[in-house]
């Protein structure tokens, strides 16, 4: 679907346009001028800024679900809301963000996808009009996150990252991306990407795609990110359920979540520098896949006992925090479809953060909350240890006996190899895998992969700038 947006009132010739207008009924309803009534939208006054967003996708995905060539929001339409809860700028920012993520759908495969979308946002103020095109940039790299991820792994193979990487790079300015292969990753002793990724060979063998993002070039401070591009995860030997395996090819959400966030900050001139690592394998069974069982020498220099090989992520993670050691970074944060539990424990509400980073978990919410992109703390420390203690080995992979506590002891697990890179006090990570699809409809977003974590990365990265 082609979606665009743009901020004159006036429709191409022959399209027509359905507007939004608010009532004045409590609480208030946006009304489509057309006097179709199907898409009254109850609007709740005072319920902050995440309001307005909301309307605005419900509103474009009930003009998708008509058919309807165009729709047209006018930012005065939101007069009753409190304006005191957000500014003119993030009153456009959250329109044109709404407005793209709702009008989203994954129909690049479909013979008769969906027509194209026109989004007309009025508004003349200035500070709007800037709220616009920067929301049209995050909404936009949402969206290509959504169908990176969506794409099934016959096509977004570890090869196909590594392409749309380099594609990037050439169209984009200021980033630059270097792609480890078989002896690359041989060289770098990053034992535990290869050994995950060994059942899989040619385009869906194992990369770690580093993409660097240099916005401020006069400051040598730069933050890592790193997403776990599991491009689909059977779980290997230890192989998923035929319940539980459809959907993995999502499993590289966290990865795609980094270079739509490069993306985005390249298309924002963001004043930050930033390295993005993915380490992109295929979890596959093959008669040279890893075994449980199997013990793993790493380049960090802690030895690893699999006790599972469906807990792949930690150990690709680990490789690539390893790597991230040699750009003395000023914080690490992972990203990652990492648990299952994590998804008991949060629904769909939130994404896990963990971090022994006050300061960090404090920005890292707010970023969260301002990106509708929300975080809630789970919790990270050595009373989760013996969760992974190994006999054979420094630690293993995976706890033997239940899945209780399986996102924290996941997170211990990258933890000591943040704490062996020496970056542990400066170090967080994301388990989006509560978030990698909406389970309930609540959001207005088309169902499958939601972007989780561009929105919030860009928000987080904004607010570092420094002039
Ligand atoms: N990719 C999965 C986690 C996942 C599950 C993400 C469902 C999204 C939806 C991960 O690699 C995995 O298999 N985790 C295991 C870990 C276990 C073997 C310790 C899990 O969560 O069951
Ligand atoms: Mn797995
Ligand atoms: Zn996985």
């Amino acid at each position: 679907m082609q979606i665009e947006i743009n901020t004159s009132a006036a429709p191409a010739e022959g399209v027509a346009v359905v507007s939004l207008t608010m009532g004045s009924e409590l609480p208030a309803s946006l009304v489509r001028t057309d006097g179709i009534a199907v898409s009254e939208l109850q609007v709740n006054i005072g319920a902050g800024p995440w309001e307005v967003e909301r309307v605005v996708r419900q509103a474009v995905r009930a003009a998708v679900s008509f058919k309807l060539p165009a729709i047209q929001l006018n930012s005065a339409d939101f007069i009753m809301l409190d304006r005191t809860l957000f500014s003119e700028r993030s009153l456009g920012k959250m329109m044109a963000r709404g407005a793209l993520m709702g009008a989203y759908v994954f129909d690049d495969y479909l013979t008769n996808g969906q027509a194209p979308m026109r989004i007309n946002l009025i508004g003349d103020d200035e500070a709007f009009l800037a709220g616009v095109q920067e929301g049209t940039v995050i909404g936009q790299c949402v969206n290509e996150a959504r169908t990176l991820s969506n794409t099934p792994a016959n096509i977004a193979t570890p090869a196909e990252l590594a392409r749309c990487a380099h594609k990037m790079a050439a169209s984009e300015a200021n980033i630059t991306v270097r792609v480890l292969e078989d002896q690359g990753l041989k060289r770098e002793d990053l034992n535990l990407i290869r050994a995950v990724g060994r059942g899989a060979r040619g385009t869906h063998g194992p990369r770690l795609i580093v993409i660097e993002y240099s916005g401020k070039p006069d400051n040598d401070i730069q933050d890592v990110i790193i997403g776990k591009g599991v491009c689909y995860d059977t779980g290997g030997n230890s192989m998923k359920s035929s319940d539980n395996m459809p959907g993995m090819h999502r499993d590289k959400s966290g990865g795609v979540t980094v270079l739509k966030t490069i993306q985005a900050l390249s298309q924002l001139k963001a004043r930050v520098n930033v390295v993005g690592l993915i380490p992109a394998v295929e979890n596959s069974v093959d008669g040279d896949s890893y075994r449980p069982d199997d013990i793993i020498e790493t380049a960090a220099g802690i030895s690893v006992e699999v006790t599972n090989t469906d807990a792949e992520g930690r150990l690709i993670l680990a490789d690539a925090l390893w790597y991230a050691k040699r750009y003395c970074p000023d914080t690490v944060i992972d990203i990652a479809t990492l648990t299952g539990a994590a998804h008991i424990a949060l629904g769909d509400a939130y994404s896990g953060v963990f971090s022994t980073n006050k300061t960090l978990l404090r920005d890292l919410i707010t970023a969260g909350e301002a990106g509708f992109d929300p975080l809630w703390e789970l919790p990270l420390g050595p009373r989760y240890a013996h969760y992974l203690r190994s006999t054979q080995a420094d630690i293993a992979n995976a706890c033997m006996s239940g899945k209780s506590g399986g996102a924290s002891s996941a997170a211990w697990f990258l933890h000591r190899f943040a704490e062996k890179a020496g970056f542990a006090e400066n170090y967080a990570h994301l388990d989006i895998a509560p978030r990698m699809v909406q389970v309930f409809p609540d959001e207005h977003l088309a169902p499958g992969s939601m972007g989780a974590g561009v929105s919030l990365f860009v928000e987080y990265f904004l607010s570092k700038q420094t002039p």
